[in-house]
């Protein structure tokens, strides 16, 4: 890209035109790839009741733009939230191993347990995605843990949550994969 532009610095600007023409068309182009919406999408967040939540993590993602079945679409959301998932957990291991106020730390190390459960419920709708199960059931039993770790800070106002954010977004792609998996694609 940056080759053309400088061997050809000394050219006049005419000459030089047509390049610049392609070179913005190049880049509106990838823009367009890289925001591409297509039907499989739209059909997802549409019929989401956390809309706006689907079209941030879909927005701009390979593999859900290579989604053309709704089974692509449930696989993608689904390791969408295990990768997610992952992420936050570490991020609760150093925080808690970090904390030095005792309080906190002991309702950190409840919520981290409540972490370590939900490796099996993804493994369970993981399974569940692969035999074509119930995967409502499957999310709705993750979004139950989760909820449970939400809970410990909800009746415990005077510690202070780090992971609001975080847990908030994990209970969203739950109710994404509940929403997808309800939605018909036909
Ligand atoms: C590319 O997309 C982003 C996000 O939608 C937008 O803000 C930006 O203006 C676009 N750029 C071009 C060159 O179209
Ligand atoms: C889309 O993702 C690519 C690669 O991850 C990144 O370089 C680009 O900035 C992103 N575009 C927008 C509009 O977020
Ligand atoms: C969780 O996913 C959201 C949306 O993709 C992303 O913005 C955020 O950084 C992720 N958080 C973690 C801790 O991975
Ligand atoms: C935890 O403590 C280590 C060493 O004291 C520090 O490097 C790290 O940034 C801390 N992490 C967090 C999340 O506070
Ligand atoms: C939560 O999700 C939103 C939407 O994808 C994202 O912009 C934000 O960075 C995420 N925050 C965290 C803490 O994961």
């Amino acid at each position: 890209m940056g080759r053309p532009i400088s061997s050809s610095s000394s050219m006049s600007l005419i000459f030089l035109l047509p390049y610049i023409f392609l070179l913005s068309v190049e880049i509106f182009n990838s823009n367009l790839t890289a925001n591409a919406v297509t039907p499989i999408i739209q059909r997802a967040c549409d019929s989401s009741t956390v809309k706006d939540f689907c079209y941030n993590v879909f927005g701009n993602n390979t593999m859900a733009e290579r989604a053309r079945t709704k089974y692509n679409i449930e696989d993608v959301t689904i390791q969408m939230a295990y990768s997610n998932y992952s992420n936050i957990a570490r991020k609760i291991v150093t925080v808690t191993s970090n904390e030095t106020n005792p309080e906190f730390k002991q309702l950190y190390k409840k919520c981290l347990h409540q972490y370590v459960l939900l490796k099996y419920d993804f493994e369970y709708l993981n399974s569940m995605l692969i035999f074509r199960g119930d995967l409502d059931e499957a999310s709705q039993r993750a979004s139950t843990r989760l909820q449970t770790c939400i809970n410990y800070f909800y009746y415990s106002p005077k510690v202070s949550n780090p992971f609001a954010k975080d847990n908030e977004n994990l209970s969203y792609f739950f109710e994404l994969i509940r929403d997808i998996y309800l939605t018909s694609f036909d």
